[in-house]
């Protein structure tokens, strides 16, 4: 007859812990799997190898000093209009360079002063035409990073699908008997507050590239109370009921 026994990760049966074993393996190679992913994918934003700060700024924020126009506004160029004219063009650059703010804003009179007078169909040059608009769009094209359509798709995908992981990584957890109260409060909760800083901060970093820096402190800390989690439930399924019998209760005796 089966011994009755507390409710803990130790003293559970075999097919539990291997359905719980099961499950923990398979979200850790996916897990593994996403770091890889953001490796492929954020890693080489800047053009080298491993995940930086400058790689998340690109991604989210982008690269926005890389328009054709701004640099040859400050290299060849210069000399073409006045200090204020210039920094007047580079604004309306990073604004987006609509066609609505190129009209309305004088920036076609910048233009029509100072560059097309070579800048156009007749001029013998082999340079762009900027009377029309479509050429100068062309040139002002800044790298914003990801739209905010993307970031909203991403966001509610990483929502939905990582509360539901960690919702089961935690229900593990929380069979576990050897880990103080407080700290196992706060290693369950933690991925859920991070997560939302993490997505949060995404949408900061598209706005503000300092916030580069929570989205690397914001996986980082969902990151550890993964490992953290994982690797207690593991021990206590299959290591420590070879040492001793566990007669705590996890949900009760905390
Ligand atoms: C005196 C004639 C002249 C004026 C005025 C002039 N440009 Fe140019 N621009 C050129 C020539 C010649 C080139 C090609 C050589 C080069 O790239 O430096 C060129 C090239 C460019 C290019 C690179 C074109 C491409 O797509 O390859 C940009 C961008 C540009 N000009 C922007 C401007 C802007 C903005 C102004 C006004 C502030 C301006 N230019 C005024 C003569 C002019």
């Amino acid at each position: 007859m089966a011994q009755s026994h507390k409710l803990n990760l130790a003293s559970q049966g075999t097919s539990l812990k291997a359905l719980f074993s099961g499950y923990l393996m398979v979200v850790a190679v996916g897990y593994l799997m996403a770091l890889v992913q953001i490796q492929l994918t954020h890693g080489l934003a800047d053009g080298k190898y491993g995940l930086s700060v400058d790689d998340i700024v690109y991604s989210y924020y982008g690269n926005r000093n890389n328009s054709l126009l701004e640099n040859k506004l400050s290299g060849s160029m210069k000399p073409m209009a006045s200090d204020e004219d210039r920094a007047a063009i580079v604004t309306w650059v990073h604004q987006g360079a609509t066609e609505a703010a190129y009209e309305g804003t004088g920036i076609k009179q910048i233009f029509e002063a100072n560059c097309i007078p070579c800048h156009n169909a007749d001029s013998g040059m082999p340079i762009p035409d900027y009377t029309d608009f479509k050429n100068i769009k062309e040139r002002a094209v800044v790298d914003t990073g990801a739209s905010f359509q993307s970031l909203a798709r991403v966001s509610h995908i990483h929502l939905f699908g990582i509360a539901f992981i960690f919702m089961f990584v935690g229900l593990i957890f929380s069979l576990a008997s050897g880990v103080p109260k407080p700290l196992k409060v706060t290693a369950i909760v933690t991925p859920y507050v991070f997560l939302i800083v993490d997505i949060s901060s995404w949408w900061l970093t598209k706005l503000n590239p300092n916030f580069a820096w929570m989205v690397i402190i914001a996986g980082g800390a969902m990151a550890m109370s993964f490992a953290f989690m994982w690797c207690v439930s593991m021990y206590e399924m299959w290591i420590m009921p070879r040492r001793h019998n566990d007669d705590r209760d996890a949900l009760l005796d905390e």
